[in-house]
């Protein structure tokens, strides 16, 4: 069997990261929630940026060669037993670091200096006062807004550390260390709420660290492109497609590399949207010439999921059937060497994949590992390396289409986990229509890409209503429209009253069997996005 650990894409991860990052930072996560969004920040600026354990040696440190080290915030005190530490040599490279929160208390520990529990622990906005405006506070105005959000601070720094700016509470808000490259700031600058955090990321970035900037999607499209030829050589790669974007631009990568040598597999379960089917066989023809199977499945589907009710019963049955669909269908195309994957990068993080990645798994992600292993593929992982915007603009860099470079995400488990209770056909057509009707008005109202995701749950509540001058006893239905960056916090949208009220309309008058809409005003966390 083959080795799926022997990823082609490891190879051209590493190695594309590697040509295209010899300018590259480097992200120490000690456990913030904000480890994926500094990272975020720092490509934006056009420099690779990798995140990584935070306790890996100096020296394998530098052997990766950043151009500067960023240490992320984190939950817990420097003086807590257990508290995530890095090597303290890591201060003696040479090599620019910028702490922030946590790492900031912790650069500063290291070399000396005095933290201890603030007053009043700081949650919020803060107004900064800037005493040094050069270097890392170059062209920032004298106060601004920063956001904090700390239980501890550096109460005392060593004779080492000049401070550069401070709030009302925080006399050492950014501090700078005077013969070593070491700086520290007590506020995010990654949080949209410190409005100006940019330009002291580009400050450390461009000044700092004498970055030029060399992470261009472009580039990036370009190489990946040439080392899938190259690595590929003359064999068969399988693609599965959702419809989502992740599995296009995998595809449309793919396809640019190997051309006819890309077999694709669209298994639908029966529980896709409307006309979803039709629309990524459109898409695909009019974008690709590669093989494409579709595999009707939708009997299969519903039959495994007859009278199942509990929830996680419903998503394991759907794994497993898809896996058994795709194996089917797979086992059929001969010569095949490969399995191509959308992962991302956050999956491969958060699911402890990452070479050096955080130490903590927090979920294992339904896209890595399982599948190629028993299949007896090898893994190609193109935008392993990737979030999702990137995706986003290297799905328009290769051409695609923006109605589907900007399609709201769409769960594996499909509308299963919109249909509450048991899953039957007829359910899935009010669901489909109602669901229909919100995703075109949210469009017709031009706010498609401000909402994140929006869809309708079909409740399993029967309600009574009057329609004419009969009494109705039918079903309810909630609309769920959330914004969110990342998908792990969420806020519902603040979607217009007039906007909300012909939706009900619509879906009370068109759609059979529905006399009542409520609205979802739930954030995640509590709740999650999805509602099983
Ligand atoms: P939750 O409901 O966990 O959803 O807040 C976060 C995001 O993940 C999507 N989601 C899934 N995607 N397979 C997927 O491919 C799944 O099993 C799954 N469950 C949730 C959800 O639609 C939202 O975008």
């Amino acid at each position: 069997m083959a080795d799926a650990s022997k990823a082609v894409q490891n190879d051209v991860s590493s190695d594309d990261s590697a040509s295209l990052s010899e300018e590259r930072i480097l992200v120490l996560d000690f456990g913030s929630q904000y480890a994926q969004l500094i990272a975020r920040r720092v490509r934006e600026q056009n420099v690779f940026c990798e995140i990584i354990r935070h306790d890996l040696d100096a020296d394998a440190i530098a052997r990766k060669k950043p151009a500067g080290i960023i240490l992320s915030g984190g939950p817990s005190s420097v003086y807590a037993e257990g508290a995530p530490k890095c090597d303290p040599a890591l201060f003696k490279l040479g090599i620019p670091v910028l702490g922030i929160c946590y790492g900031m208390q912790l650069a500063c520990n290291s070399l000396g200096s005095q933290v201890g529990h603030c007053e009043a622990r700081e949650y919020g906005r803060a107004a900064l006062k800037i005493s040094q405006p050069t270097g890392l506070l170059a062209g920032l105005p004298a106060e601004m807004d920063v956001w904090m959000s700390h239980g501890d601070q550096v109460n005392q720094v060593s004779e080492d550390f000049v401070s550069l700016a401070a709030t009302g509470t925080c006399p050492f808000a950014a501090v700078q260390h005077q013969t070593l490259p070491v700086f520290g700031l007590q506020f995010h600058p990654e949080v949209t709420h410190t409005p100006l955090g940019a330009t002291i990321l580009h400050n450390f970035l461009y000044t700092v660290c004498g970055c030029e900037g060399r992470w261009h999607l472009a580039d990036f499209a370009k190489l990946t492109i040439e080392r899938l030829r190259e690595e590929i050589g003359d064999h068969r790669v399988i693609c599965g497609l959702s419809g989502g974007v992740d599995s296009a631009v995998t595809a449309a990568l793919l396809y640019k590399a190997i051309g006819s040598q890309l077999s694709c597999i669209l298994v639908d379960n029966g529980l896709l949207r409307k006309d979803e089917q039709a629309a990524v066989l459109s898409e695909f023809t009019n974008h690709f010439k590669a093989d494409l199977h579709i595999v009707d499945a939708e009997d299969r589907f519903l039959e495994t999921l007859a009278g199942i009710t509990e929830p996680q019963e419903k998503r394991k049955r759907i794994g497993y059937l898809f896996i058994d669909c795709f194996k089917e269908e797979a086992t059929k195309i001969s010569g095949a060497k490969y399995l191509a994957q959308g992962t991302l990068y956050p999956d491969v993080i958060e699911s402890g994949a990452a070479p050096d990645g955080p130490a903590a798994t927090i979920k294992l992600h339904h896209n890595v590992g399982g599948l190629p292993e028993q299949l007896g593929f090898e893994l190609v992982e193109p935008l392993r390396d990737l979030f999702k915007d990137e995706v986003r603009k290297l799905g328009i860099e290769l051409g695609l289409p923006e109605q589907l470079v900007w399609r709201h995400p769409f769960p594996g488990p499909g509308l299963a986990v919109r249909c509450l209770g048991e899953v039957t056909r007829d359910k899935l057509e009010v669901l489909r229509e109602a669901d229909h009707i919100v995703v075109s008005e949210i469009k017709a109202a031009g706010l498609y890409r401000q909402t994140s995701q929006a869809f309708v749950v079909l409740l399993p509540v029967q309600s009574v209503g009057v329609m004419g001058d009969a009494r109705t006893y039918e079903n309810a239905v909630a609309i769920r429209s959330v914004n969110t960056d990342d998908f792990m916090t969420a806020d519902w949208s603040h979607l217009p009253y007039d906007l909300l009220a012909r939706m009900s309309n619509r879906i009370i008058n068109e759609v059979r069997g529905v006399n009542r809409v409520c609205y979802d005003i739930s954030s995640k966390p509590p709740a999650t996005i999805e509602w099983e």
